[in-house]
């Protein structure tokens, strides 16, 4: 037995706090009876229906690897009617991103309609390795560098930077070119990780994501999984 949000969610209908809502405002039933409940569980011979629609049990999982363009948003829907991640694939699944990038930061951001890969990746027990290619305004110092080896602390807590190379350094644009691996799921944390070390970040770019690196993917290019790479994640 689950608790019928968490299926109504891993089954890719929407997320958890979505379900929740919809079971508080009585629109789930379970064998055709209204459930406004948080905590009834249900199990696989129960019939779950939203709004008198039965759900699909057997949704086909997709999985996809974008090239996140600059001015698109990371999530399913926006209020505003801006452009999201999701517009950029073409599939006739319910998608979602994994995680979110920030509206102006580019590069790999995953999306698919299963939620329980995503509730897996998201949960901070899980730990993934983010890397992240920073153009940083004004050149690096030695303080900075050493603060990054020792583990930066932000509002309260200890960033765990798992790798960082300075690429290079750009008198001339006085810039500087970071790489950085770090295991964080706090928004905008590479931008308050560099802000505390007093570096504000000019253009930052998520080049992998696990084991993931956008390889040839252009600006909002995108791919599907291979079975081997979904796999994997699931592995962890
Ligand atoms: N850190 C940020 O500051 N922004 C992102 O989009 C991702 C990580």
């Amino acid at each position: 037995m689950e608790r019928l949000q968490k299926v109504i969610a891993n089954l890719g209908y929407c997320s958890r706090r979505k379900a929740e809502e919809l079971i508080l405002n009585n629109e789930v039933s379970v064998n055709g009876v209204i459930v406004n409940k948080l905590g009834t569980k249900v199990d696989n011979n129960d019939t779950i229906e939203i709004n008198g629609k039965m759900l699909n049990k057997q949704t086909n999982k997709v999985y996809y690897m974008l090239n996140k363009p600059r001015g698109v948003i990371s999530s399913a829907e926006d209020e505003k009617n801006r452009k999201t991640v999701v517009d950029l694939i073409d599939t006739d699944q319910r998608i979602y991103p994994i995680g979110r990038l920030d509206y102006d930061t580019t590069g790999l951001i995953l999306l698919t309609n299963d939620g329980e890969l995503t509730n897996m990746l998201i949960h901070p027990s899980y730990e993934v390795p983010k890397g992240y290619l920073a153009k940083l305004k004004g050149i690096i110092d030695k303080d900075a560098i050493q603060k990054l080896k020792d583990g930066p602390i932000v509002e309260g807590r200890r960033v765990e930077v798992v790798d960082f190379k300075i690429k290079k350094k750009d008198p001339i644009k006085d810039a500087t070119y970071i790489l950085v691996t770090i295991i964080e799921g706090r928004n905008h944390i590479v931008k308050k990780l560099f802000k505390s070390l007093g570096y504000d970040v000019d253009k930052l770019t998520r080049v992998s994501y696990d084991f993931l690196t956008l390889g040839n993917l252009k600006s909002g290019e995108y791919r599907p999984l291979t079975i081997k790479e979904v796999k994997k994640l699931y592995n962890k």
